[in-house]
């Protein structure tokens, strides 16, 4: 079994890049083969909204970075997207690689009713703020970059598996035991 884990924490001893760790060392125990792709270092220019892409199902522009992340989130069998909260958000770079292949992700009807194409692979959300619990709730904070994720996520057909949050990461900069058992736990679900 083949697990992407698509990280879009520039931060490599941050929350989210704990939590990817955890995740990756979980799957990895059960036999699935891991690769973690930083979407900080990816090179990738911003969708210039041609459309073409909706009727050729291929993108015009020059190749880059985000033709091939598409290729390894279709040869995965499941994903992990991890990506800390920005302005109530995902962040950028994040939006900026899903606004590139959308074309790989889903396609359109006649009409404009999204058409996943990604029916049948499981996916893990994992978001971090500062605001704590439960305000990052309440507030949508790490839960308003799960939303987004998830309206992504969603209409490319992914089977959504478990979502995992953490707030307060202020105070909080280490996992504890019990967000890492919740880590492991969705990496597994990822694989059942
Ligand atoms: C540009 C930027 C915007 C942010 N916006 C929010 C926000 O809207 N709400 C929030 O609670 N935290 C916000 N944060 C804080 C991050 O979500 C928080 O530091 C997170 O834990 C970072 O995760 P990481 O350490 O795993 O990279 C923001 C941080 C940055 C750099």
């Amino acid at each position: 079994m083949k697990v992407l884990i698509l990280n879009a924490s520039p931060r490599r001893k941050g929350n989210i890049s704990q939590m990817v760790g955890v995740m990756k060392d979980e799957a990895e125990s059960n036999g699935a083969e891991v690769e973690v792709v930083d979407v900080q270092h990816l090179d990738i220019r911003p969708c210039v909204a041609c459309m073409k892409c909706r009727s050729t199902g291929f993108c015009v522009m020059p190749e880059d970075d985000s033709q091939r992340v598409l290729a390894k989130i279709q040869e995965a069998d499941a994903v992990v997207v991890a990506a800390p909260c920005y302005w109530g958000n995902m962040p950028g770079t994040l939006k900026l690689l899903f606004d590139r292949i959308v074309y790989g992700l889903m396609d359109e009807s006649s009409v404009g009713f999204p058409k996943p194409l990604l029916k049948g692979k499981r996916c893990v959300l994992v978001s971090t703020s500062t605001t704590p619990w439960p305000f990052n709730i309440l507030m949508h904070q790490s839960h308003g970059a799960i939303r987004a994720m998830k309206e992504i996520c969603r209409y490319s057909g992914f089977k959504i598996v478990a979502t995992v949050e953490k707030g307060g990461t202020k105070r909080n900069t280490l996992l504890s035991e019990k967000e890492e058992k919740r880590c492991r736990k969705a990496a597994r679900r990822l694989l059942s």
